[in-house]
């Protein structure tokens, strides 16, 4: 069955409509206008929330479109929703299952149910276990097969059981066990396996068998082959696996038919969506690295962003700004991408972690109510840490022929103190965002004595779209709030754009035919059953292939 009906109920609006004629309006107005009529414009457009400063000022918009964006947002039931969720509806229709991240991070003390069940108990006694745990390995309490000490631990899951980990693991690394390794493996090449392992003792090494379904091909596979090397560097004896193998997951008849003890299994439910899970048993590997203190601090600012998005007006609400400013730039200026540009080199996978989550969430056409929605749902997000990003795509976003709306996250304090590294690194932050707002006209150009023909390529448009997010330190609680930040900007634009943040229906096509195609690839007869190109395709790789 295809989608034959298009929904325009959202474009049909009288707020959307209200700021389709607000864009008309000011559609000729540069930031170079509205920064000239307005000197107070970078206070008005800015919000502290949560330890963030937010800064939105330097976006194509005034207080007004932020007063109409928030009507629309109050009109399609943002503030309804929102409540639904924290308090255990299912929200995720398609898949009738209740949206409850935020209880992963809440206090013992809270009641959230779930068909009637208090989850917060389960939430917190997955958490002791998890830390009693990363006590035993930390201590040197739990020892491998052979009485060895813990000392690597490999986390091998993808998507939302790696992205978040690795992300989390990079940016708190100034927090971690200096004296453990911690690798990640994800991809079912077989090269990321035998490279994150070629160094460690399989004595040493513990391995975390992170999947939320315990179904992922790439996951089972290279669990296999974990205790394949496992076993083999532990003389054979199937008993080592207790000593070296935990698994997170939601699927507890998995776990066992894999040889795992569901002892060692730290569980989690399937109201936690995958790309919304480095802050349960998911995050076991960065609990093992910062120590149980550290993710607790995490958690606390997880949840700390969380009250902060339920409680405050939106003219103050950094998520529903963030997501309003973004939708604004998305919909009515038809921005296709959004750079996100941590300037902190430990934030290096952050950009990848928030591809997962705002594209698996938002990149959707179809409505809750099942139509093809008539309006662009989320742009593409890609980025990469400032200030390497500045000498290799950065000429695109000063002088491509598309705005690239960008979001600049920089800290006040380094972790690492280094003469004035960070004075420099930070002052890129300002200088990028003032250079794409206000550019360099030909006649400034000019009066600098730059040769005629140049003046083209010296001149900068400006007017540019950019966000600053700004705050002390990268610390556990920072990383807690910055992730609950994008989390609930994704709900926000999902709310409004109508469709289920919370499913992923987009990625299994792909997988049923990989499936499909993997024993044909060993088959002795020639492909003949797909469309001409993919047998020429899986035809030439088996005339070719090791075998
Ligand atoms: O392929 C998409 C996906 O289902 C993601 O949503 C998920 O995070 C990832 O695969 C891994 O899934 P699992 O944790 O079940 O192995």
């Amino acid at each position: 069955m295809t989608i034959e009906t298009t929904d325009h109920s959202l474009t049909q609006r009288a707020e959307w409509k209200a700021l389709e004629a607000h864009f008309e309006s000011m559609s000729e107005t540069t930031l170079r206008d509205l920064f000239a009529a307005d000197s107070s414009r970078g206070e008005t457009l800015s919000a502290d929330g949560a330890e963030l400063f937010f800064d939105y000022s330097k976006n194509r918009l005034t207080s007004e479109t932020i007063g109409m964006l928030i009507d629309l947002a109050e009109a399609c039931g943002l503030r309804e929703r929102t409540e639904r969720m924290f308090t255990g509806d299912k929200i995720n229709t398609t898949e009738n299952r209740a949206v409850l991240h935020t209880a992963l991070r809440s206090p013992k003390g809270a009641v959230i149910e779930v068909d009637g069940v208090n989850v917060v108990p389960h939430v917190h006694e997955v958490l002791d276990r998890m830390s009693a745990f990363s006590d035993r390995i930390r201590s040197g309490d739990w020892t491998g097969h052979t009485g060895k000490r813990i000392k690597n631990v490999v986390n091998i899951g993808i998507g939302g059981s790696d992205l978040g980990p690795v992300m989390a693991y990079e940016a708190l690394k100034p927090f971690s066990d200096r004296s453990m390794t911690f690798r990640f493996v994800s991809n079912v090449d077989g090269n990321d396996f035998a490279e994150k392992t070629r160094d460690l003792c399989p004595e040493e090494t513990l391995f975390i068998i992170s999947s939320k379904t315990f179904t992922t091909l790439e996951t089972m596979t290279n669990a296999r082959t974990a205790r394949d090397w496992s076993l083999a560097g532990l003389g054979g004896d199937d008993a080592a696996v207790a000593k070296h193998f935990v698994a997170v997951s939601t699927n507890a008849k998995g776990v066992g038919a894999f040889g795992i003890d569901t002892a060692n299994m730290f569980g989690f439910w399937d109201w936690v969506g995958g790309r919304y899970s480095m802050d349960s048993a998911i995050g076991l590997s960065t609990m093992l690295a910062i120590g149980p203190d550290h993710f607790r601090e995490m958690l606390a600012g997880f949840h700390e962003m969380d009250e902060h998005f339920r409680t405050t007006p939106y003219e103050r609400n950094l998520p529903a700004l963030l997501g309003l400013v973004g939708l604004w730039n998305r919909n009515f200026l038809g921005c296709d991408t959004v750079a996100v540009l941590p300037y902190d080199n430990e934030l290096c996978r952050f950009s990848a972690y928030l591809q997962q989550l705002e594209m698996e969430s938002n990149g959707k056409h179809a409505t809750l109510g099942g139509d093809r929605v008539g309006w662009d749902t989320c742009p593409v997000i890609w980025g990469e840490p400032g200030t390497n990003g500045q000498h290799a795509f950065y000429q695109m976003i000063h002088q491509g022929t598309k705005p690239v709306p960008c979001d600049f996250i920089c800290f006040c304090q380094p972790a690492n103190p280094i003469g004035d590294h960070q004075d420099k690194l930070v002052s890129n932050v300002f200088a990028q965002a003032e250079a794409l707002a206000f550019g360099k006209t030909e006649a400034e150009v000019s009066s600098e004595g730059v040769a005629e023909d140049l003046l083209p390529h010296k001149e900068f448009d400006g007017n540019r779209p950019t966000n600053v997010v700004m705050t002390q330190r990268l610390d556990p609680m920072t990383l807690g709030r910055l992730v609950a930040l994008y989390e609930h900007k994704v709900f926000t634009q999902g709310t409004i754009w109508g469709i289920n943040s919370f499913d992923q229906w987009g990625v299994e096509l792909g997988k049923v035919l990989a499936k499909k195609i993997i024993p044909e690839l060993t088959q002795d007869e020639t492909v003949t059953t797909h469309d001409s190109s993919t047998n020429q395709l899986i035809n030439r790789y088996r005339a070719h292939r090791l075998s």
